[in-house]
């Protein structure tokens, strides 16, 4: 029986990791795909985290024979590519379920709710963290921080955000997901499994009737950041009177225009001794 040069661990002169080749339909397919990818980069070794996507749409995580696919189109050693898989936890190094339900247990969702969710999500489940269910559909995992601190307690699935969970809600969203039932994330279109999302995030299109102009359970007053990324709104300019005859602590303001875009962007007083707001009306033509 004869091995390749990539079976024996040795490819393109460089010691490689040895792993089991994809069969020939699934690499040429992969392969195809890769070339995609790779030609929106001017350097090739900069579609390294769309090509780990793409492999880990393939098998629901990140197998040796994925790094060294990745190590092989990209002209890599698997010694890279491994350093940048495993750095990211994005990247799932064993099988896990078709969903990753990660509960935010970081200071503010936990005293928000973070800790008890997760708890009960353990009971609930019967797995601890990282375990995936017996019937191969929810991994649940602990998770960092996800920027929507005003939202906590905050679950994502496969990326997308749950916001302001309970410990009810979260059960009822894990039931839905084992029970194949559609599920809104809070922003953006209806959930898919982790393996498509993975494609997805691999620069690949979502080619669900909808998903694209889909808002989210929360309807579009929370796509607010997006349409000023679009320009299709601008946020609201207040200007704050310093100096003197000013208001003082206390008295009110008449901060116009009065549209803000969210309860979070109103506008904040500033200490008058604030030395990084000099006060005085130059300062304010300069804002
Ligand atoms: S602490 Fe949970 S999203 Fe920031």
């Amino acid at each position: 029986m004869t091995t390749t040069p990539s079976e024996q661990g040795v490819s393109l002169g460089m010691p490689q990791l040895p792993a089991p080749d994809y069969p020939d339909d699934v690499r040429a397919r992969l392969e195809a795909d890769a070339h995609d990818v790779i030609a929106r980069y001017p350097d090739s070794r900069s579609a390294l985290l769309p090509l780990l996507h793409l492999v880990q749409s393939e098998e629901g995580h990140v197998t040796r024979t994925g790094m060294r696919f990745c190590a092989d189109v990209l002209g890599l050693t698997t010694a890279e590519v491994t350093a940048v898989a495993t750095f990211y936890s994005m990247y799932r190094r064993r099988p896990s379920g078709d969903y990753q339900v990660g509960v935010c247990t970081n200071t503010l969702c936990a005293v928000m709710g973070g800790d008890a969710i997760f708890e009960a999500l353990q009971d609930h489940l019967g797995v601890g963290n990282g375990g995936t269910t017996d019937d191969g559909k929810v991994t649940l995992e602990h998770i960092e921080c996800n920027a929507a601190c005003d939202f906590a307690p905050v679950v994502m699935v496969n990326w997308e955000f749950f916001d302001n969970q309970t410990v009810s809600s979260a059960k009822a969203l894990v039931d839905d997901l084992r029970a194949g039932n559609q599920v809104d994330p809070t922003r953006g279109a209806p959930l898919c499994t982790f393996k498509d999302t993975a494609r997805i995030l691999a620069g690949f299109p979502d080619e669900r009737e909808g998903a694209v102009e889909a808002s989210g359970s929360a309807g579009p007053a929370s796509l607010i950041g997006l349409r000023l990324a679009r320009g299709e709104t601008s946020a609201a300019r207040v200007v704050h009177p310093r100096g003197p005859g000013a208001p003082r602590d206390g008295a009110p303001h008449d901060p116009s225009p009065t549209e803000h875009l969210s309860s979070h962007d109103a506008p904040q007083d500033t200490s008058a001794s604030d030395p990084a707001h000099p006060a005085g009306p130059a300062a304010e033509e300069g804002e």
